[in-house]
């Protein structure tokens, strides 16, 4: 047993929360999507959120120095990745700080590259701002994705990439690249010279027998061009918090980086998200290590239902809270399949296609919630699309 509570249902539908929406067209939805999870925060986090109410006035306030070296001893102790904490940049949200990268190292027209499929803002933050949106779609192979090194390189040697989003791990995958893939994307962008974006937002949810490596982790050559984004919003929860960071250790990037934030008037970070961010990363691993039990009780509950009562083609997450689900065996068109897990099943995912075309007949489930939660959805899939 757990001294954490990772079984009280909490009814979101009162809070504004984007995941619960839905249900009030449908009220007997079981929401499993949008990646936040269904968990009471652990009682240092609540007692700093209760601490800032008590603060009464609730004005501009600045990063204070015990956070940086919260990120600083986070980073080191769980990917052993130090860095000095001028390199840390801070932005309201992992996507924000991607924007921003994009603003700062490249032009209108420019090509980005991201592997395809892609968690849905990538491309949508790349086309606003009017650069050239390149897919490279991974492989899949045996039931994970590869990259494909050779079209990746192509792509580089065409000379029209000027920066790659990585994501690591891979939403909506679950993969956790190996050394040796990052170190061949690493090798790839400094022969061609290509900016480098890490998203290592779900980082530190990774499962047993799989190993996560920061990218700037893999060789001291790659911090001359590789831009780390994180944040504690995924593993802890604290998206509506607003709070995440850039890791750039090359001063010339940094320097043009923290001129666009001021550009965009992004520099100044919502409060409460400053200080939940440090709580979490000072107190928050037994909770962490009670979470990815639960997670992997989960997950387990979900593959041994899916697997053997239904034709879903599950993707096994080697890390993340999310699970990639393939529908393609049943025959039904996309806007059917979608149709049936709403209207149906009653249970709510992420559009597959959402990510990309190799997303068709796809859907992204959420592990984040309560079992019992979680066991009503994968027992009305069952039920749906039981053999
Ligand atoms: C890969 C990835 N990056 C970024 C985000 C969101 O980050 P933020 O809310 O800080 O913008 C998510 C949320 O699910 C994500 O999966």
């Amino acid at each position: 047993m757990t001294e954490f509570d990772f079984m009280t249902r909490i009814d979101r539908s009162k809070t504004n929360a984007i995941k619960t929406k839905a249900q009030e067209d449908e009220q007997d939805l079981i929401p499993l999507w949008i990646a936040d999870m269904d968990f009471v925060a652990f009682p240092e986090l609540q007692e700093t959120a209760h601490s800032y109410a008590d603060q009464q006035i609730y004005g501009y306030t600045y990063a204070a120095h015990t956070l940086f070296d919260a990120i600083q001893y986070w980073e080191e102790k769980q990917h052993h990745y130090t860095f000095d904490k001028e390199a840390i940049i801070l932005v309201e949200g992992v996507v924000p700080a991607i924007g921003l990268a994009i603003q700062s190292f490249t032009q209108k027209n420019d090509g980005i590259l991201i592997n395809s499929p892609a968690y849905p803002p990538f491309a949508r933050t790349i086309e606003l701002n009017e650069r050239k949106l390149f897919r490279s779609p991974l492989i899949e192979k045996e039931g994970l994705y590869f990259f494909d090194f050779v079209e990746m390189e192509d792509l580089f040697k065409s000379g029209q990439i000027k920066l790659y989003i990585l994501c690591s791990p891979h939403n909506p995958g679950g993969r956790v690249w190996t050394k040796d893939e990052l170190f061949k994307i690493g090798k790839l962008c400094q022969k061609y010279h290509v900016l480098l974006i890490a998203d290592e937002i779900h980082q530190d949810l990774i499962w047993d027998g799989t190993e996560q490596h920061s990218f700037n982790t893999l060789s001291p050559e790659f911090k001359n061009f590789a831009i780390i984004i994180s944040s504690a919003t995924k593993t802890f929860n604290l998206a509506g918090t607003k709070c995440a960071f850039a890791i750039i250790e090359n001063l010339d990037l940094r320097k043009k980086y923290l001129h666009q934030r001021l550009v965009n008037n992004q520099h100044e970070i919502n409060s409460l998200g400053l200080m939940m961010t440090e709580t979490a990363f000072r107190y928050g691993t037994p909770w962490l290590s009670a979470l990815k039990a639960q997670i992997q009780i989960n997950l387990s509950y979900l593959m041994a239902e899916l697997t053997h009562k239904t034709a879903i083609k599950i993707m096994k997450p080697q890390g993340t809270y999310l699970v990639w689900l393939d529908f393609s065996s049943y025959g039904l068109t996309d806007t059917q399949l979608h149709q049936i897990l709403i209207k149906d099943a009653k249970v709510m995912l992420n559009k597959g296609s959402s990510f990309g075309v190799e997303g068709e007949l796809h859907a992204r489930l959420n592990l984040a919630s309560p079992y019992e939660t979680i066991k009503t959805g994968v027992d009305r899939l069952v039920n749906t699309f039981g053999k």
